[in-house]
């Protein structure tokens, strides 16, 4: 008797849920993935992702929903349209309606704290995935999944300083700049900030490297092909293109080619996510280097969830597997990429 009590209330609180996530963020039927919550005894996971912006995101949102699925999970997914106050709405509205576990990706660093409060306030335990937050508090949260921008950043970083060993010997001959270029991915986030960290710690003791442009694609293939068409304009004499993602990059490629040169010869490019298109743009010559962001979490990220959920303990800190894919690898080894 207890338990249908439970059962019933439990499915009054979904469908009110789904009504209250509309109202407060606005929904279109596409945008929302509510009627993927069904009538059991799973966990209820509320999961706000920040949006669609790059093929990475997409894959990485429907690697999380095909987990929840495979593992009985109720997944209430809200898609930020990349706006913090959306998250925020959303990480409200779970609380409101007491889903088990919240799990986020916070677009920026900074502003999680009174929502974070409320969540502890309310005992909902929250799992931060893919982007880091600062929070004050660091125990308003019960862990981090994903990647490890920073380390991303420093393989740039190796992978420049080595292709350009010969020229950085003859440089106090003839003060020849190695000039960088940056696409830098969205502002405030940790992994755009992490990229840049990480990249600018293995350059600093090299002086014959400089970053003569950086600046915010926001990690849109649209962004990054505007961006480049305006550097292009600007310098004449690049070496280099760090890019923070893939859709970035394969933008200002387009723009490159317009202007009849050849990346991957003229600009040496190196690039992050890992997606198919810029691995067919390695084994072109297009691109230099390319460094994996594994956007494969959603297993890992249920079955944490789960145990939050059963009240148990998770790391603190777990970072993904990701590789670095050179030119000079044997190309022909590499798995279809799935995104
Ligand atoms: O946070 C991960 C980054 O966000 C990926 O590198 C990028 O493609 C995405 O949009």
């Amino acid at each position: 008797m207890f338990h249908k009590i439970k059962q019933i209330s439990k499915q009054f609180h979904i469908l009110i849920l789904i009504i209250i996530i509309c109202c407060f963020v606005g929904c279109g039927a596409q945008k929302k993935n509510v009627s993927q919550i069904e009538e059991d005894d799973g966990i209820i996971v509320g999961f706000s992702q920040i949006g669609a912006e790059s093929a990475w995101r997409t894959y990485n949102t429907r690697s999380v929903q095909e987990a929840a699925a495979e593992r009985g999970v109720q997944l209430v997914y809200d898609n930020a349209e990349q706006k913090q106050e959306n998250q925020i709405k959303a990480l409200r509205s779970f609380i409101a309606y007491q889903v088990d576990v919240i799990v986020f990706v916070p677009i920026v660093t900074d502003g999680w704290d009174n929502v974070l409060q409320e969540a502890r306030d309310a005992g909902i335990p929250v799992l931060v995935t893919d982007r880091k937050i600062d929070v004050e508090d660091q125990s308003l949260y019960a862990g981090f999944i994903g990647t490890d921008s920073l380390k991303e950043g420093r393989n740039a970083g190796l992978f420049v300083l080595d292709t350009f060993k010969n020229e950085r010997e003859h440089f106090d001959n003839d003060k020849e700049y190695i000039n960088i270029v940056e696409l830098f991915g969205t502002e405030g986030s940790s992994v755009a900030l992490g990229r840049a960290e990480g990249f600018r710690d293995v350059l600093e003791t090299h002086p014959e490297f400089r970053i003569i442009y950086s600046k915010s694609g926001d990690f849109l293939r649209s962004k990054g092909y505007e961006l480049a068409v305006e550097f292009l304009e600007m310098h004449e004499d690049i070496d280099v293109i760090f890019s923070h993602n893939d859709g970035m990059t394969l933008g200002a490629i387009e723009a490159m080619e317009e202007r009849g040169l050849h990346p991957g010869t003229d600009i040496v490019i190196v690039t992050i996510d890992a997606q198919q298109e810029a691995i067919d743009a390695l084994r072109e010559g297009k691109v230099n280097c390319v460094i994996e962001c594994n956007p494969k979490t959603g297993s890992e990220i249920i079955k944490l969830a789960e145990k939050l959920a059963a009240g148990e303990n998770i790391p603190r800190i777990q970072y993904v597997h990701e590789e670095v894919f050179y030119e000079t690898d044997d190309l022909s080894l590499i798995e279809p990429r799935g995104y």
